[in-house]
């Protein structure tokens, strides 16, 4: 054995100082140096291999038997569904959230189910005593006899609990509650979180047990924590929404069995969260068509398609930066869609007030939703509502003016006919592999041939 030297590691870059700093001199993350002892003794190529005992060879992948995932069903369809079909057997899955967008909720109502099916769940938290537990609980009707809860925080305690009582699945509210009596500092701080990451993955891969564990959002939106902690799990879950809107969306950020192009649509109710299978028919449920500045539009969120309405509303204003204002777009999408419509049809809105949202609180990635958008801005410049009657726009814009296809069309334009729908606006080369009866689909080309089409 060499001299073992001690040196601060940072958690968050791997920056290694000889002192400890409060700040992190290459990432600048605060709090992030922990001390970490090394062996001096370096390693050089070959000088132990006589020495080394192997079990196992490299093999073939031919020769790799396949296996199928064990999964376990939560009773939730939509959660399942974001999953990849169930929670695997062994797994890590963390879910991420704002404070009060219904992380344990959903939580206690899974493991509620998963109780009744399959046995011994335990609900460990550190938030919430067993009372408050117990008060959801009833609330949700989450009641199950094989449903355990344990208010509690150290990780030595917990890992004590769950040899003793043998659960097949156990979530771990929140893992920022966390601490270790080995480490000196508060509980949520880097190290803290790493270790009790450390520990719960340990005990999880040992036993075979898959874990869910909750973990805060920084006020930025990120995972709070060291990074380490997202690439160590398998499955990393985000719960999204407006706290005072009563939809809520499960994302999958990433997902070690499964895509991570899949959502979970829920309403927040009084008895919890309910699963919302027609995502499209709640979004709209309140839609009135034909209003200036709105428009539906359809886009694809994994395997689904999802119709939304899109409002837009332009008023002029003296200010020199006007304000750009967009909930559920992009800012800088919705930036590109003025400048082609400013340059390639001359409407003016650099002396406007623009803003722009999304029905629901859904966030729309990619660019399905451009030609939509367009239309909602001059809808509501113009102050005319569209002359086609319950109609859906599907298209992406480019810098040209032009409309280009867009993948996956004709699966919205078919969800689109399915809830009632007549009048459809489509890129031209997206028109010919659309197969209905009984609607009216228009294909375009340009932004100059749309606006004459629908206004
Ligand atoms: P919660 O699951 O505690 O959020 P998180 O764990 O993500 O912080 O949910 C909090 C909100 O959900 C709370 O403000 C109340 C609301 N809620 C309902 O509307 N109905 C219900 O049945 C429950 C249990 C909560
Ligand atoms: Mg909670």
């Amino acid at each position: 054995m060499g001299k073992i030297k001690s040196c601060f590691v940072c958690q968050e870059c791997g920056y290694e100082s000889p002192k400890w700093a409060g700040k992190c001199p290459n990432c600048n993350s605060w709090n992030s140096m922990v001390e970490e002892f090394k062996s001096q003794q370096s390693y050089s190529a070959g000088s132990n291999l006589s020495k080394i005992k192997v079990n196992n060879m490299p093999q073939s992948i031919m020769n790799i038997k396949s296996i199928a995932y064990d999964r376990m069903n939560t009773g939730i369809n939509e959660l399942n569904r974001v999953l990849g079909g169930g929670i695997v057997k062994g797994s890590l899955t963390l879910i991420s959230g704002d404070p009060g967008i219904g992380k344990s909720t959903l939580l206690l109502q899974a493991a509620n189910n998963i109780s009744k099916q399959y046995g011994k769940v335990l609900y460990i938290s550190g938030e919430e005593s067993e009372e408050q537990i117990k008060l959801r609980g009833d609330r949700l009707e989450a009641l199950s006899k094989e449903l355990f809860i344990l208010s509690e925080t150290n990780v030595e305690i917990i890992e004590k609990h769950i040899i003793d009582t043998e659960p097949i699945f156990v979530i771990i509210d929140s893992i920022q509650t966390l601490y270790n009596d080995t480490i000196t500092s508060a509980p949520g701080s880097v190290s803290q979180v790493r270790e009790s990451s450390n520990a719960i993955m340990r005990i999880g891969k040992s036993k075979d047990i898959p874990f869910f564990i909750v973990a805060h959002v920084t006020k930025q939106g990120a995972l709070a924590g060291p990074k380490v902690l997202e690439h160590m799990v398998d499955t990393v879950l985000s719960f999204e929404g407006e706290r005072t809107e009563e939809f809520r969306i499960l994302r999958t950020i990433k997902n070690r069995f499964g895509t991570t192009s899949e959502i979970g649509v829920f309403e927040m109710r009084e008895t919890g969260l309910q699963e919302v299978s027609n995502p499209s028919a709640v979004f709209l449920e309140d839609t009135e068509f034909n209003r200036e500045g709105s428009i539906v539009i359809g886009i694809m969120e994994g395997t689904r398609p999802i119709l939304v309405e899109v409002q837009a509303l332009v008023s002029e204003t003296k200010a020199v930066m006007p304000r750009r204002t967009a909930v559920g777009v992009d800012t800088s999408r919705l930036n590109l869609i003025l400048a082609v419509l400013e340059k390639k049809l001359k409407i003016p809105f650099y002396n406007c007030d623009v803003y722009v949202n999304v029905v629901g609180g859904l966030n729309i990635e990619g660019t399905l939703g451009d030609l939509g958008i367009a239309l909602a801005l001059v809808s509501s410049i113009k102050s005319c509502e569209t002359k086609l009657e319950k109609l859906l726009v599907v298209g992406e814009i480019g810098l040209t003016g032009e409309v280009r296809p867009v993948t996956f069309c004709d699966r919205i334009v078919n969800e689109g006919s399915k809830m009632g729908f007549k009048n459809f606006i489509v890129p031209s080369r997206n028109k010919d592999k659309i197969n209905l009866n009984n609607v009216n689909i228009v294909g375009v080309s340009s932004l100059k041939e749309v606006i004459n089409k629908v206004f």
